[in-house]
């Protein structure tokens, strides 16, 4: 390794990528809450997945400010840095759903592979302290039963999407290789909790069933994922931030290994005693249909996460019922703001994976 901890500034300034979407929203109230020394500023195209609405609780916060912007825009970034001089940049800006990417790769490649190198050469040119590129374990690929996944494992992404986050990977690693930009990489596994659009397993079979709608298992239900609850990864990534090693990876896992079916079962048995709908009614919408993934879908993802642990101090603090308890119970006092994102654009969406059976 080319360098050891740097010291960071007591003031932190930070360019958050992509703060309007689920992981960065989450993230800048995190870091809101728990530091005082903080200024961050908010870059997000606001695409589908971004809304301005995650963040109304600090809008007012001075410490905090919102740009719309596209990562992939050289000059506006360019700009962004003529004005002040940021510490970190965090960058979870991307297009981050696996069936979109089967649909149409062309915006996760502009957006996943050439923003991120936009932002390593505004890195470069103004010298940050930390570039934190918020990764994800679906680059390493699909792996069986009894194994896990460590940051030394090869990548092998088996979709446009998992690709497109493994290329920006590699252009961190040399950019850190090449130029010494002080680059750290996160890889969580599945996130869920508050404010998650409702085209992932999690909110869409919450939406649904709160709507009487079906419960769209793809396959037989069995394919595996680790649930991280979102503020257990907001809190790996300050760590990381003020701990992690320059150069090095960080997998970040919930430690909570659960089929999708079970997933399901357990939504509909929360949902049950939240509303007083019977278990066997939720449970009957259940409807298995055809993976429209076709042949790319991964049925286990699993991450070895001995290294943050020992080296950052980090581990996941959440039990993945009570997380999703909470996270139901957030749904449930938020229908407006599940109506508010469920637009033209996501029913065209829907139509287009779910309907055509
Ligand atoms: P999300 O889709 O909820 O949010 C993405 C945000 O990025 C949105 O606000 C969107 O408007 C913004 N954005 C998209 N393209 C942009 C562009 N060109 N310029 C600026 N902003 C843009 O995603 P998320 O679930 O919050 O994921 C955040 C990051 O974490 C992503 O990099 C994703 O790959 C990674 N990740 C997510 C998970 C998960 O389970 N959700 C797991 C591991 C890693
Ligand atoms: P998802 O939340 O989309 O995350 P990822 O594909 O990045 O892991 O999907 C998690 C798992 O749930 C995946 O195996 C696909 C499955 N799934 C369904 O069975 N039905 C659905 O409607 C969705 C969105 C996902």
């Amino acid at each position: 390794m080319k360098k050891g901890v740097n010291e960071l500034p007591e003031e932190l300034f930070l360019l958050v990528t992509g703060g309007a979407g689920f992981i960065g929203s989450n993230f800048i109230k995190y870091m809101l809450k728990s530091h005082f020394d903080i200024k961050i500023t908010n870059i997000d195209k606001l695409t589908y997945a971004g809304n301005l609405k995650n963040l109304c609780d600090i809008e007012k916060d001075k410490r905090y400010s919102f740009l719309k912007g596209d990562i992939s825009d050289n000059n506006l970034i360019n700009s962004l840095f003529k004005r002040k001089h940021y510490n970190i940049i965090v960058n979870f800006a991307a297009e981050s759903h696996v069936d979109r990417s089967m649909l149409d790769a062309s915006p996760f490649i502009k957006t996943n592979v050439k923003g991120t190198l936009i932002l390593l050469e505004a890195a470069r040119e103004n010298k940050v302290d930390r570039f934190i590129q918020i990764s994800t374990d679906e680059v390493y690929g699909s792996i069986p039963k009894d194994r896990k996944f460590s940051e030394k494992s090869p990548l092998h992404p088996n979709s446009p999407y998992s690709a497109s986050k493994a290329s920006a990977d590699l252009i961190c690693r040399s950019y850190y290789k090449s130029y010494s930009v002080p680059v750290i990489i996160t890889r969580s596994s599945n996130n869920y909790g508050p404010y998650q659009f409702p085209e992932k397993l999690i909110p869409l079979m919450i939406r649904n069933a709160l709507l009487d709608e079906e419960l769209p298992v793809y396959g037989d239900g069995m394919n595996i994922r680790d649930w991280l609850y979102v503020i257990d990864n907001c809190k790996a990534i300050d760590m990381v931030i003020r701990n992690g090693k320059i150069g090095e990876i960080y997998n970040i896992g919930g430690n909570s290994e659960v089929r999708n079916i079970d997933v399901v079962h357990i939504i509909c048995k929360i949902l049950s005693e939240e509303t007083g709908k019977s278990k066997e009614y939720l449970d009957g919408l259940i409807t298995f249909i055809k993976d429209p993934r076709g042949f790319a879908h991964d049925f286990r993802y699993a991450l070895d996460c001995k290294k943050i642990k020992e080296n950052v101090g980090w581990e996941p603090s959440t039990d993945f019922i009570e997380g999703l308890r909470a996270t139901i119970k957030w749904y449930l006092s938020n229908t407006d703001w599940i109506k508010s994102v469920i637009t033209g654009e996501y029913k065209e969406y829907y139509n287009k994976v779910y309907g055509k059976r």
